[in-house]
């Protein structure tokens, strides 16, 4: 479907848009990845796979606790820093281009599948679990970490949203990965069993303003959405929705902006 590969060609422009590492550093969100591979208990020479791994949240931890692991996303260039961030923390990962809608490795190849905020961005959920279902070894176990509709970044991103192009049909919204009934649906008859935990990562930037700066330099469908809005004089507005929405989730006490934002963490075990 001509439509579907121009989608996918136009987000991986998108995620190579401007410096996802950065705000990841910032937001120290590297830390869920970490929390992530210990609470699925990953050990020594297990295989795992990292689907929508970006520059390696969840894959670097995995290889850092012995396993043998692959992570594969859509985009060369969050390859490209995945690789620099492998080398600087001495562990091999087999990084791979490939869509997490077709993943391109047989059935049953791994002992673990993770994504952390990663599969969310596939268009089709259902597509993505069947395929995750599909290279999960019978015994294996699932890790997905998504960020959940109800939190301040299912907020953001609808906030973002309106300011883009509506998405077409086939495009399920990213933080329905973040809905138990949502995910207990997209895995029904995989033989997965599902286990949920909501958490929240404390997320902190220097003011309200900077948090702002970060997002529309730093997170490509963000940057995208700032420049869209510029181009349309709509700038202003977007600007005065995220400063709104960064203050009504404000819990810090003095200038710096911080904020508890909700993810779903999904566990399965595969029968
Ligand atoms: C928010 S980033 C998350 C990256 C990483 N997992 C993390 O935790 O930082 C989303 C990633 O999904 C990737 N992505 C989007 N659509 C994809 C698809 N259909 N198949 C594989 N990767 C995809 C993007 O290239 C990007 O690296």
């Amino acid at each position: 479907m001509q439509q579907l590969l121009e989608f996918k060609q136009s987000a991986r422009t998108t995620w190579a848009t401007g410096d996802y590492d950065a705000m990841m550093r910032q937001e120290q969100l590297y830390g869920v990845g970490v929390e992530l591979v210990q609470r699925l208990g990953i050990g020594r020479d297990e295989t795992v796979l990292d689907v929508a791994c970006g520059t390696g949240n969840a894959a670097i931890p995995a290889a850092e606790a012995g396993a043998r692991v692959t992570g594969v996303d859509l985009t060369p260039e969050m390859l490209a820093t995945a690789r620099r961030r492998a080398a600087s923390a001495d562990v091999e990962v087999a990084w791979t281009e490939g869509d997490a809608e077709d993943l391109p490795f047989d059935d049953d190849s791994f002992d673990v599948v993770v994504s952390t905020f990663g599969c969310m961005f596939a268009p089709r959920h259902e597509v993505v679990a069947d395929e995750i279902a599909r290279v999960l070894r019978p015994g294996g176990r699932l890790g997905v970490a998504s960020w959940t509709p109800q939190g301040a970044f299912g907020e953001f991103f609808r906030t973002v949203g309106a300011h883009l192009p509506p998405s077409p049909d086939y495009v399920d919204p990213p933080p329905l990965w973040g809905d138990e009934q949502h995910v207990t649906e997209l895995f029904e008859g995989t033989g997965i069993r599902l286990d949920f935990a909501r958490e929240a990562w404390e997320i902190g930037h220097d003011s309200l303003q900077a948090a702002v700066e970060c997002y529309t330099t730093a997170l490509g469908p963000v940057v995208e959405a700032r420049q869209l809005s510029e181009s349309e004089g709509a700038w202003p507005q977007l600007r005065d929705d995220l400063l709104e929405l960064f203050r009504r989730h404000d819990t810090s006490d003095d200038d710096r902006l911080v904020f508890p934002a909700e993810y779903l963490v999904v566990v399965g075990h595969a029968q």
